[in-house]
Formats: C-alpha cells, sequence, structure tokens
C-alpha cells in the first residue's frame, strides 16, 4: 500500500544558503497490515523519513523521489486531495501526547469531535464510541476520562487516549515515533502491548519508530536499520538477529540493554534466555 522510492531530503541553511543532504535516497515498500521498525542511533533520521511521508518536513526543505499510498502520489498530491489523505488515511502517535490534545479542552472533546466532524457523525453516537475506544485501550471509568483535562491525567492515560483517538479515524497507516520513550517503564510495556494489540485488532498499517530494537522485533515485521540518513538494510525480526548484513547492525544488536524480563513479549526476540543470548552475541 505505501511505497517509497528513492526518498531523498535536502534542507538549506537560511543564512548561507548551503544544502544540507538528510536523507540520502531511501526506499522501502510497507504491505496492507504490515508494521515496519525504523531502528537506528539518534540522528539517523527515522524521524524525517516519518515527517516526509506525513508531509511535515521542515520549513524550507525539500524532498525529492516517490512516496505512494494506494496508488496516489503524495508528493505530488496537493491541496483538498492531500488534505484530505493527511485527515483521513494517515495518523500520528508522537512521543508526547501533549502535542496532540488541546490543553484547554477536556479529551474527550478531543475524541468526540474528532469523529463527528471527520465523519459526520452524530455527537451522541461520537461519545459511545469514544468509551467504546477507551475501553479497548485499557481505560474503564471511560466517564471520568472523557470530562477530564490533559493536566488531570497521567502521561500513560494521554497516551491511550491519544492511540484511540488515532484508531478512531480509521487510518490505513499510522505513524508511531517513540511513542513510549516518555512514559515510566512500566507504562511504557503496557502502553506498547496496546499499541500493538490496537494495530492488529483494526488491521492498521503501521510504521514504528524506535531506539529499541528488542520493542521493533517484538512489535514490527519487519525491521530497517537506519544510520546516517541511509537505510542500510530491511529484514525480520529474525534475519535481522541472526544474519545481520552490516557491522552496524551487529554492533547495535550487540549494544542493546536487556530491558525485558524473561516473558515479556519483547524477550522473545532473544530466542533464549536474555542472558544467554547475550553471551552469545558478545562471543
Ligand atoms: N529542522 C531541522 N533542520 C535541519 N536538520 C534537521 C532538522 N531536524 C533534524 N535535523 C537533522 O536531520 C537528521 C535526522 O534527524 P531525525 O530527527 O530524523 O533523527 P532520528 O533518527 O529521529 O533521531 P532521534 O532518535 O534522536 O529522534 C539529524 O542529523 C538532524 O540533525
Ligand atoms: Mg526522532
Amino acid at each position: 500500500m505505501l511505497h517509497v522510492s528513492n526518498l531523498v531530503l535536502t534542507v538549506t541553511d537560511p543564512d548561507t544558503g548551503q544544502d544540507t543532504e538528510i536523507l540520502h535516497g531511501n526506499s522501502f515498500s510497507l504491505a496492507q497490515g504490515e508494521s515496519l521498525g525504523l531502528v537506528g542511533e539518534s540522528g539517523s533520521g527515522k524521524s524525517m523519513t516519518i515527517k516526509c511521508i506525513l508531509g511535515i518536513e521542515p520549513a524550507g526543505a525539500r524532498v525529492d523521489g516517490m512516496i505512494e499510498l494506494d496508488g496516489v502520489d503524495l508528493l505530488a498530491a496537493k491541496g483538498e486531495e492531500l488534505r484530505h489523505i493527511r485527515a483521513n488515511d494517515l495518523a500520528l502517535i508522537a512521543q508526547s501526547p501533549h502535542g496532540a490534545l488541546n490543553p484547554v479542552l477536556p479529551v474527550g472533546r478531543y475524541l468526540v469531535e474528532g469523529m463527528s466532524d471527520a465523519r459526520s457523525m452524530p455527537k451522541a453516537e461520537a461519545r459511545a464510541k469514544a468509551a467504546d475506544l477507551l475501553r479497548q485501550v485499557g481505560i474503564d471509568d471511560t466517564e471520568r476520562v472523557l470530562n477530564s483535562y490533559p493536566h488531570q491525567l497521567s502521561g500513560g492515560m494521554l497516551q491511550r487516549v491519544v492511540i484511540a483517538g488515532a484508531i478512531s479515524g480509521q487510518p490505513k497507516l499510522l505513524f508511531a515515533d517513540e511513542p513510549t520513550t516518555a512514559l515510566d517503564v512500566t507504562t511504557q510495556a503496557e502502553v506498547a502491548a496496546i499499541l500493538d494489540e490496537m494495530r492488529r485488532e483494526h488491521g492498521l498499517s503501521m510504521i514504528f519508530v524506535t531506539h529499541d530494537l528488542d520493542l521493533a522485533a517484538a512489535m514490527c515485521d519487519r525491521l530497517a536499520v537506519m544510520k546516517n540518513g541511509e537505510i542500510l538494510e530491511i529484514g525480520t525480526p529474525d534475519q535481522i538477529r541472526d544474519t545481520p548484513q552490516t557491522e552496524y547492525t551487529r554492533q547495535l544488536m550487540a549494544a542493546r540493554p536487556l530491558l525485558y524480563p524473561a516473558g515479556h513479549p519483547a524477550a522473545a526476540f532473544l530466542a533464549v534466555e536474555p542472558t544467554a543470548d547475550r553471551e552469545e552475541t558478545r562471543s
């Protein structure tokens, strides 16, 4: 459903007029219902890749190449068509839920207006749907949460609300950029599990950006390893673990901290006992 080919992002320094290439001609595809993890060190271009697809690259930057969603060329689409695609087909879950939510409105308004405006749903129906979505993301006291302002809820709770909002629009493609990094470790695991479950249940495609190789492996069908604005390799989590194609991937594998206890879904990527696997990786 998504074809990205030869994606190049160039930014121009407004003072010197000098061009810097940030992404160097990356290509990848995503099938319906598939999830792709973008992994790699800080500054490798993970966020910029999804920003290019969402059309929110930095002002003055130039995007070249081809980005095609269900046959529509997003780089050529303009005006109403592009607005429609962004509003209906794409949804972003960012690192901090605060950017998505209006601080002076109860979160219920965010969910209800999202649905009633975008899908011309009657308000009462949208409110019932919002409560239903909140239950799906593990929130039971839905009335209290719908009536709460963002500052009255924890980060984990807010991120669940944002996930519910993202799902409510039934997008074709979900982007999650470090969606759990700002949360404490226990909440991180819960929110990641909810996101994973919701995505699978609703059959959504997802591009999941993270530093955390194990989490990406647990949540994604394939991983793209990025470094310095380039995709070095793409493979299934098993391929990346067992037959890394580059020295960088090998180093990334060896350097990852062990955050997950045995039995956690992300620990499954370690195949055997986490510590034993680490010994193997090191030797
Ligand atoms: N607004 C901007 N203008 C110019 N260059 C930028 C801008 N934002 C980021 N960059 C550069 O683009 C490159 C890729 O950044 P990007 O944010 O995509 O990295 P990332 O892989 O998401 O890193 P992190 O894991 O820290 O979020 C970096 O070299 C960064 O310095
Ligand atoms: Mg980033």
